[in-house]
């Protein structure tokens, strides 16, 4: 369908299943084992009523801010999802491209399709960009990389910490994995070596992944780069409370989009109990250290109940990712912009005029399993 006839993230979704090859529908859509928590993510934001106020003169609704001190025209970030061009031909630079353009903040992932290079180089002079570092066995390489992003003009490193190996994701498992005819996965491919042939794209291309890694590395990582370090892939209380000790400066609350541990929870039902953890070790909202979420989040109203209970923004991850699919940048330009409609409709119609307006009784959680 024409572009204009895309009404909703979730559109975007089925133009992708219907074009993409199955190899690459494969390898975005799946989840791990029986894809449960992939289901769950979307689920636990349908378990969250608003309760929305009236009478407020929302004529004008504003929902400014900043992600990591850096300037968003959303709260929401674009969230690193790898090979981007098994996708489209331009891979990463659609989302770059775009989220340059209506200032909106792209994270990089390590297993970019297009070069950490080629996608800086698409941005705009002072567009602000995050990585996300899978942590590679040999360190210096981990060294390097970071350093280079940061002398880029890279904001804040996102350090994924739920995928030591990555998950089962069966789908993608039966496909083939044929490095010399797949461009996409190719190029990380020529980086590693031993990769897995017969095993699906997500096991080719993860086997320089460290599994050793742990809290104590956390103070060479604060050696190497001044960035911002966030830690993608938390999921409770006590591990929220070890990063706040360990001095870094956030924590995405993330399944991995349900690719990883099933079963796990989504990051929605664990904001409520990480928060109330978080608020007995100090301030409230604590301006050194941001909580994200990402996970199933396809519509404002999603993005909104997050923040009212706590949430610094939300990373969308296969949201961008299917608009490129079919539209290119263009696909990502409207996403943005139904997103942002989404929104200023949605904090009218609750009585939030702007997001400091968006207090936890604005949404009634007793629904979720963990209250
Ligand atoms: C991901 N995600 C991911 N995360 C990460 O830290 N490094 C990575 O390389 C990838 N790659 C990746 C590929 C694909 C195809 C998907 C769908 C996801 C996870 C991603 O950053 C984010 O956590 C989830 O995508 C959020 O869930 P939604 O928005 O996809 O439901």
């Amino acid at each position: 369908p024409p572009l204009d006839e895309i009404l909703n993230l979730h559109d975007f979704e089925a133009v992708a299943k219907v074009i993409l090859p199955d190899k690459a529908w494969a390898y975005y859509s799946s989840a791990s084992d029986d894809e449960i928590t992939i289901r769950e993510n979307r689920a636990a934001f349908q378990r969250v009523w608003f309760r929305p106020r009236i009478l407020r003169d929302v004529t004008s609704v504003d929902w400014s801010m900043t992600i990591l001190g850096q300037k968003s025209s959303l709260p929401v970030y674009i969230s690193a999802t790898a090979l981007g061009k098994l996708g489209h031909p331009d891979g990463e630079l659609n989302l770059t491209r775009a989220a340059g353009k209506h200032g909106v903040i792209q994270m990089i992932p390590t297993l970019a399709s297009c070069s950490f290079d080629e996608i800086v180089d698409a941005a705009q002079p002072n567009q602000p960009l995050f990585l996300q570092l899978y942590v590679n066995r040999d360190r210096n390489l981990t060294k390097r990389y970071v350093q280079h992003a940061e002398e880029r003009g890279v904001k804040a490193l996102f350090i994924t910490v739920d995928a030591p190996q990555l998950g089962r994701r069966e789908k993608d498992m039966r496909m083939k994995f044929i490095g010399d005819d797949d461009t996409a996965a190719a190029k990380v491919q020529e980086n590693q070596s031993n990769v897995k042939k017969n095993e699906g794209v997500s096991r080719a291309i993860s086997s320089f992944i460290d599994p050793s890694l742990s809290w104590k590395d956390i103070p060479w990582f604060r050696s190497i780069t001044k960035m911002p370090i966030i830690l993608k892939g938390v999921s409770t209380p006590e591990d929220a409370i070890l990063a706040l000790e360990a001095g870094v400066q956030g924590i995405v609350l993330s399944n991995h989009g349900g690719r990883q541990l099933d079963t796990s929870r989504s990051g929605l039902e664990n904001l409520i109990d990480i928060v109330a953890a978080l608020k007995t070790r100090g301030p409230w909202p604590n301006p050194n250290f941001s909580v994200f979420v990402d996970g199933g989040v396809r519509r404002a109203s999603d993005v909104l109940k997050a923040l009212a209970l706590g949430a610094s923004a939300v990373g969308i991850g296969r949201g961008f990712l299917y608009a490129f699919c079919g539209y290119g940048e263009e696909g990502v330009d409207k996403a943005i912009k139904i997103i942002a409609d989404e929104l200023e409709m949605n904090m009218r119609l609750l009585g939030a005029r702007n997001l400091k307006e968006l207090v936890p009784e604005m949404v009634d959680a007793s629904a979720l399993s963990s209250h």
